[in-house]
């Protein structure tokens, strides 16, 4: 038997050159809530929460909140905050969005923050 055709396998190499150094004052929290096991419901308040032990003294980045579906960017969930007034916590209504366990937060920090999945119910 003889083969007719030829498998070429290019092998693609991506170099991230966006993936630079944070400057050391960008803060990027750890999110405590939501993480596995939360259950958001659509149209309720509900806090972002993270931890503030390793907040460094001076933060020059404002926080944000955004919400995320399957690793996806999807809508902002707040304006720009002060990061380090927050003191852990920030509330923000529930969108209405379709219901689904592959939801997740981002806390700006910065885009790469991001915590996570979590549910969305109706
Ligand atoms: C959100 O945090 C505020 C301030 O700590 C608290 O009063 C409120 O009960 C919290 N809301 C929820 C839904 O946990």
């Amino acid at each position: 038997m003889k083969f007719s055709a030829s498998l070429f396998v290019s092998a693609v190499a991506f170099f991230a050159a966006s993936v630079s150094a944070a400057p050391s004052t960008v803060w990027d929290p750890t999110i405590t809530s939501p993480i596995m096991g939360t259950v958001w419901t659509v149209g309720t308040t509900v806090n972002v929460t993270w931890s503030t032990t390793d907040q460094p003294s001076i933060v020059s980045n404002a926080g944000q909140i955004f919400l995320a579906k399957d690793q996806v960017q999807m809508m902002a969930l707040s304006g720009e905050f002060d990061l380090a007034a927050a003191d852990g916590s920030y509330p923000v209504t529930v969108p209405v969005v379709a219901p689904g366990d592959d939801y997740q937060v981002v806390l700006f920090g910065d885009s790469g923050n991001i915590g996570p999945s979590f549910v969305i119910a109706v």
